[in-house]
């Protein structure tokens, strides 16, 4: 079997992957015009163009993610969104995802979270029958609002708590560390969430960020956490807890290869609960779950064993039922096997 078809056919599951970051071009270009909004590009090349900024830092990459999903107005655009992507799900083998949302930057534009999740969550039963992918919602806070405006999030949330499995924070981390929303974090696990939060590449006070999120915020996952191998302690902690990190070799048309390569294999060998995601698919060159770990392989010493570990990780780590996680383990050994 080819590299190519092994990745293909490997079931997967998807741990880290933002909704707004999988507006592929063609909807993106679809949305500003139908809903009137400049966001300075008008064909796909120019999209792919606008994607290699640059500068990798995280602020530049938001930057344009901000701009970007500014398309997003309507009921129906949330809806086809949601659904278009459960439809990549099933092309690439996508057995089970959980989908971080960001509902703080649409209700600032004025878009109520009853329009915007009533809409998700539709296109999630309807593409989950229609493509027999398992979905589950991550509410994602935006780092750079308030604490308050975090906690009213929860309060807009609790009509549909049912439909979101856990909390997320994402966004800005620049002077926006864990602990500014220890108390939506507290009220969330009362509330019953499973929680998570991002700890990005190459961040100011990074590892201090990561002990907030483990001692502080009390995660069971880290939203990337590569500084977790810059301390021994934390290294430490995160196998002893069980502590899963949700990395991304995303990486941009001018970077030569996937990024953080030698880091997850590290984490790989040192056993701790590693998975590899596509963190926002449309708006990286690593691509969608198949591209991106065919390129890992290609252009890394990852193996095909490191392949299967990586999504045996993930579906160890998913926030799904253990009758659901056996299922999914016992047919990625028998992939595994042949
Ligand atoms: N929001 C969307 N993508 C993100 C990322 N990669 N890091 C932090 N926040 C995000
Ligand atoms: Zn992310």
């Amino acid at each position: 079997m080819s590299l190519d078809s092994f990745v293909a056919g490997l079931p997967k599951a998807e741990l880290h992957v933002h909704l707004e970051g999988c507006l592929e071009p063609a909807m993106l270009l679809r949305l500003a015009t139908e809903n009137d909004v400049d966001i300075g590009m008008s064909t796909e090349a120019e999209v792919w163009a606008a994607q290699d900024y640059p500068d990798p830092a995280l602020s530049h990459f938001l930057d344009y993610h901000y701009k970007c999903l500014r398309v997003m107005q309507k009921p129906q655009d949330f809806y086809d969104l949601t659904y278009a992507f459960i439809e990549i799900c099933r092309d690439n083998n996508v057995r089970h995802v959980e989908i971080m949302f960001g509902p703080m930057a649409h209700l600032e534009r004025g878009i109520s979270f009853a329009g915007q999740f009533e809409a998700m969550e539709r296109a999630r039963v309807d593409a989950g029958r229609d493509f027999g992918v398992s979905v589950l919602w991550i509410m994602c806070i935006d780092r750079e609002h308030t604490i308050e405006e975090a906690l009213e999030l929860l309060e807009l949330a609790e009509p549909y708590r049912d439909a979101i499995v856990g909390l997320g924070l994402a966004s800005y981390e620049k002077d926006n560390p864990p602990n500014k929303f220890l108390a939506a974090y507290q009220l969330a696990k009362e509330r019953g969430y499973r929680l998570t939060a991002h700890c990005d590449c190459d961040q100011e006070n990074s590892t201090e960020h990561i002990r907030q999120c483990l001692d502080e915020l009390g995660v069971e996952r880290i939203d990337h956490g590569l500084h977790v191998l810059d301390d021994p302690t934390l290294t430490e902690q995160v196998l002893a807890d069980g502590i899963a990190l949700t990395m991304c070799a995303t990486w941009r048309p001018r970077d030569p290869e996937p990024r953080r390569m030698r880091p997850i294999k590290q984490m790989l060998d040192l056993g701790i609960n590693v998975s590899l995601n596509t963190d926002d698919p449309s708006e990286f060159a690593s691509r969608h779950m198949t591209h991106m770990m065919t390129e890992v392989l290609d252009r890394s010493t990852m193996t095909t064993d490191d392949m299967v570990a990586l999504m045996r990780n993930a579906f160890d780590a998913a926030w799904i039922s253990e009758e659901q996680r056996s299922v999914y383990l016992s047919e990625l050994a028998a992939y595994a096997r042949t």
